[in-house]
């Protein structure tokens, strides 16, 4: 074993141009890590603990040119040093990632809310750590470039990221459009919100909204701006508003945006795929509105707003109202002004 370290030291000293710039701590710590790449130990629990470091993935980091091993590693001040008694590959990692809070204080106080850490605190060994997302020595630009996102998220929710892929957010990033939204503009990276607490689906005319009701975003598609304030103008919009921060059975009656849409598997309208799509409509309203037949949605105006071409009859309703209740009123503060006139002269 020292044989090979000795040898180990000599190689990395005569490659030492290559690593001019990092400090002399770091050579010694590299000097055995960084040389041999089938350096390991193993764990009591059964597996291989690989120990070898990738020097040039390591400079090319985000942490690079600035951190040194000692860092991280606070323990390890002399050499050779003490091993940690890790059981496992999973023992190390959270030992380990413990170490980000340190210099990152405000994502890790985020992580602490998300689904994960909660997860992670029931004892579910899978569930996502910093390290899991971005590595520990080749951490680089998290959102560079912005497909990196969704495949984060996707090396363990690959279910979704296949059906993601294909919608028509998704297949858009896979062309590079930065308009639209990954995993992380919906569900955030650190503080992930649990979905089955249902107040994603009540919250969607905020997620889905800061896009869809911005004008210059949406003219490049030529889509429409009033789809969130026709939602909200509507039973389901105006049910789901009152049930916000209500908790209970009834948290997932209302209809959001995805319930109509779909979540992860939106299309464009015109699709045949689209859950809205005119053939697919009974089936979309009949989740929750049984017995739902094909007159059903045509009975309802969709996001439109009445128009004298799209639904003449409410159009002229509508008309009839907004002319006939202001002159009930203005009449009606009218009589009342002549009453007091009448009330001041006959005095
Ligand atoms: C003389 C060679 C040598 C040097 C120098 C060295 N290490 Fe190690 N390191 C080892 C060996 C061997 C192991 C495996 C320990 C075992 O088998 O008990 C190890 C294990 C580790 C581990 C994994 C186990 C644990 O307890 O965390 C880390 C992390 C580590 N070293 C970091 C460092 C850092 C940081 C430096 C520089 C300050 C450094 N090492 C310098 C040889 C070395
Ligand atoms: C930004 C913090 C950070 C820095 C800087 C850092 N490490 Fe690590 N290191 C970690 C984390 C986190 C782990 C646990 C990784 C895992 O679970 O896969 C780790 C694990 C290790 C291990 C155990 C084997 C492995 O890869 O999981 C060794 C050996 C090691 N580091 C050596 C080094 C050396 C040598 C340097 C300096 C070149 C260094 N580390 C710099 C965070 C860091
Ligand atoms: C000793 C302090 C320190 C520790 C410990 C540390 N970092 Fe960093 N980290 C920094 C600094 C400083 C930067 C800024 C680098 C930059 O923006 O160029 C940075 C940058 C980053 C970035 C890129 C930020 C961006 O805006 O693109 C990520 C991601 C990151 N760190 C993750 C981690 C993770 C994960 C760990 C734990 C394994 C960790 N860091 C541990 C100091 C630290
Ligand atoms: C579930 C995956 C995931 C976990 C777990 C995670 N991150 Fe991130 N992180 C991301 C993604 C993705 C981004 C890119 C920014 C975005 O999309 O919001 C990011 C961005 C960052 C950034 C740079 C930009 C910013 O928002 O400040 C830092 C620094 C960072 N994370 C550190 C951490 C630390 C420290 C931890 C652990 C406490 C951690 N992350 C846990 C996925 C994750
Ligand atoms: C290291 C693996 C890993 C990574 C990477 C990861 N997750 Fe997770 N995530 C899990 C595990 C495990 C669960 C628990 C649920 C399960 O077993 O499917 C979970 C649960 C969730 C949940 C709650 C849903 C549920 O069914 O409990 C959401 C939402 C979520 N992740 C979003 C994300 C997002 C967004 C990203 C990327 C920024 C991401 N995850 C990255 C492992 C991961
Ligand atoms: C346009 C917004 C949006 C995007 C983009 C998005 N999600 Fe979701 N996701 C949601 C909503 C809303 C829910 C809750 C659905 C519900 O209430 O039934 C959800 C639910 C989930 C769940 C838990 C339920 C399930 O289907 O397993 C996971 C896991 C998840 N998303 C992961 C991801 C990942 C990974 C990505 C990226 C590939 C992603 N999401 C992209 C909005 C989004
Ligand atoms: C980050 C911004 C962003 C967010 C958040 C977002 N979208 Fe989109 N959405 C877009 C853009 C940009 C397009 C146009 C994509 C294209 O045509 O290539 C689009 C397209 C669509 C389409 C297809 C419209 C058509 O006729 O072509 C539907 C439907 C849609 N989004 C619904 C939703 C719903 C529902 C949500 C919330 C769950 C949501 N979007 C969240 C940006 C966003
Ligand atoms: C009750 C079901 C339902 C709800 C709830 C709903 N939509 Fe729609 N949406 C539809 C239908 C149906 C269409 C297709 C209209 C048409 O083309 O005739 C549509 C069309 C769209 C389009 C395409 C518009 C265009 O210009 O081509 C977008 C974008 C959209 N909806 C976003 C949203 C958003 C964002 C929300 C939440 C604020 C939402 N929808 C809520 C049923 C719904
Ligand atoms: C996620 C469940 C859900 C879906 C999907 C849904 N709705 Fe609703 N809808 C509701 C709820 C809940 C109400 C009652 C709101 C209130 O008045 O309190 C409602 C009310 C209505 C009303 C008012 C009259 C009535 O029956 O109470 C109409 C019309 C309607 N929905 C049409 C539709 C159409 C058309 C679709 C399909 C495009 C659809 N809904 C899809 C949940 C849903």
């Amino acid at each position: 074993m020292s044989k090979r370290m000795l040898l180990a030291l000599a190689v990395a000293f005569l490659a030492a141009p290559a690593w001019a710039e990092i400090p002399a701590e770091q050579d010694s710590c590299l000097g055995c890590h960084g040389s041999d790449p089938s350096m390991s130990m193993d764990l009591p629990g059964g597996e291989k603990l690989p120990l070898h470091v990738d020097q040039a993935a390591f400079g090319k980091s985000v942490h690079g040119d600035m951190l040194r091993c000692t860092d991280c590693h606070t323990d390890k001040t002399d050499y050779p040093h003490d091993s940690k008694p890790f059981k496992t590959r999973r023992d190390v990692t959270v030992a380990y990632y413990e170490q980000c809070k340190k210099c990152h204080f405000a994502n890790y106080t985020k992580t602490l809310d998300g689904v994960h850490f909660q997860l992670a605190q029931k004892g579910n060994q899978q569930a996502a750590l910093c390290v899991d997302c971005h590595g520990s020595h080749a951490i680089g630009r998290p959102a560079e470039p912005r497909t990196r996102v969704s495949q984060t998220c996707s090396n363990c929710h690959k279910q979704v990221f296949d059906v993601y892929k294909e919608s028509v957010h998704g297949k858009a990033v896979t062309q590079g459009n930065g308009d639209v939204p990954v995993c992380t503009d919906c569900h955030h990276a650190h503080d992930v919100a649990d979905p089955r607490a249902g107040a994603l689906s009540l919250r969607t005319a905020d997620i889905c909204g800061r896009c869809h009701t911005d004008p210059k975003l949406m003219k490049r598609y030529g889509l429409s701006t009033n789809v969130v304030s026709s939602y909200l103008s509507d039973f389901h919009g105006m049910a789901a508003s009152l049930q916000k921060g209500k908790k209970g059975k009834s948290d997932r009656l209302a209809a959001g945006c995805t319930d109509c849409h779909g979540v992860h598997d939106i299309q464009k309208p015109s699709d045949p795929r689209s859950s809205v799509m005119k053939s697919n409509l009974v089936k979309t309203c009949g989740k929750c509105h049984a017995g739902a037949t094909a007159d059903f949605p045509k009975a309802w105006m969709s996001h439109y707003e009445p128009s004298l071409k799209k639904s003449p009859l409410v159009w002229t309703v509508q008309l009839f109202y907004y002319v006939l209740i202001p002159f009930i009123l203005v009449s009606l503060l009218v009589q009342i002004a002549l009453h007091l006139w009448r009330v001041v002269v006959n005095r």
